[in-house]
């Protein structure tokens, strides 16, 4: 078992495979970014034996992550790969939903676990103006195919300028379907930083106001610092990840690795643990050298993230590099 200087227990992994992208989110990279050759991305093989050593350590748990995973060729593969690693208890994906209807079969086939879709409006002009691409059709029926086939959570990022007015409606995808749908308080890093969040408190008593009282739902079925509510009649749950205004950090059970092979200790700050040159070194001692890494990163995780004073915020990437 892994244990942080805060007594955290680190059992979760999430795997950023790409920062590539097929949409240009406002509040994440609206003009594209600098690509990165694709020689220094870690293989599927170098992130499989990246989890095999975690998993060693105690980790059970993996999220694949972008930019969007599905861009990347092969990315059904690395499921299977993962899924069939011993020690490896879950497996999951966060994608924007776009090509996830024409790759769901594989990744059934493969054993995903369960899938986060990304999806901040019901509006198609909104979903265009945020996006840059006019993509909600296909993500609406990507939605359709996978609710009910494997669990599907629903991740709408609010932001004052830009859809202060989706929750009401975005919220009918979890009355109608069987998905969870999640509100996230967009975290000032990137392109978000001059962005306005909007604080959970008000998101929940607007759904309140037009579909009557929620009840807590303890006890997420995730691995994230979720929180659920029921509402009459809903077939899903509403959920809130309260990133500013309700900080988890003291829960934090997770480490990040970036698609250039760096573990990365908390979203915030931008020290990382670099695990590349290990991996592609060739010298004997592998599988320690980087179990050692990655206690190494578990020993600089930081108490809590500080996105409050964001001048004290180190981190510079933009959210696709970093996967979310
Ligand atoms: P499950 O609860 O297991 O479904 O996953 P998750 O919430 O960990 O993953 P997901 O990729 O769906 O992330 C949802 C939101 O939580 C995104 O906006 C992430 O940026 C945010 N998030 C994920 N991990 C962290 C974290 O360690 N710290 C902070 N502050 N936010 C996070
Ligand atoms: N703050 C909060 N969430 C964000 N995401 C991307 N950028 C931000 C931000 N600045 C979300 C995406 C996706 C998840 C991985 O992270 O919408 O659901
Ligand atoms: Fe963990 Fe940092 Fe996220 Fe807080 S912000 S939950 S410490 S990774």
């Amino acid at each position: 078992m892994l244990t942080d200087r805060y007594g955290r227990t680190i059992s979760y992994m999430r795997i950023s495979v790409t920062d590539r992208c097929n949409l240009r989110c406002r509040y994440c990279m609206p003009d594209g970014i600098e690509r990165i050759p694709m020689s220094d991305l870690l293989s599927y093989e170098e992130i499989a034996f990246v989890c095999r050593q975690a998993a060693d350590l105690g980790i059970g748990s993996f999220r694949i992550t972008g930019g969007e995973p599905l861009v990347r060729k092969g990315c059904v593969r690395l499921v299977s790969m993962l899924k069939e690693t011993p020690g490896v208890r879950r497996v999951t994906m966060t994608t924007n939903g776009v090509l996830l209807g024409e790759h769901l079969n594989g990744l059934l086939d493969a054993g995903l676990d369960a899938v986060n879709i990304s999806l901040d409006t019901l509006d198609r002009g909104q979903y265009k103006a945020i996006t840059g691409m006019d993509e909600l059709d296909r993500v609406l029926a990507s939605i359709r195919r996978a609710a009910g086939k494997l669990p599907v959570r629903i991740n709408c990022v609010i932001c004052r300028e830009i859809n202060d007015d989706a929750p009401g409606k975005l919220a009918t995808l979890a009355r109608d379907l069987p998905v969870d749908v999640r509100f996230i308080e967009l975290m000032p890093i990137g392109a978000a930083k001059g962005l306005e969040t909007v604080p959970n408190a008000s998101v929940l008593a607007r759904i309140e106001e037009q579909y009557g009282k929620t009840t807590e739902s303890p006890g997420g079925d995730g691995d994230g610092p979720a929180v659920y509510r029921r509402a009459d009649g809903f077939t899903g749950r509403i959920g809130f990840i309260s990133a500013m205004h309700g900080k988890f950090c003291a829960a934090c059970n997770r480490l990040r690795l970036t698609s250039v092979g760096e573990l990365k200790p908390c979203l915030c700050y931008a020290d990382t643990v670099p695990l590349r040159e290990i991996l592609r070194d060739g010298a004997a001692d592998k599988e320690e050298r980087i179990r050692e890494k990655i206690r190494e990163a578990v020993r600089l995780k930081p108490q809590a993230h500080c996105f409050e004073r964001r001048e004290n915020v180190t981190e510079e990437k933009e959210m696709v590099r970093i996967g979310g």
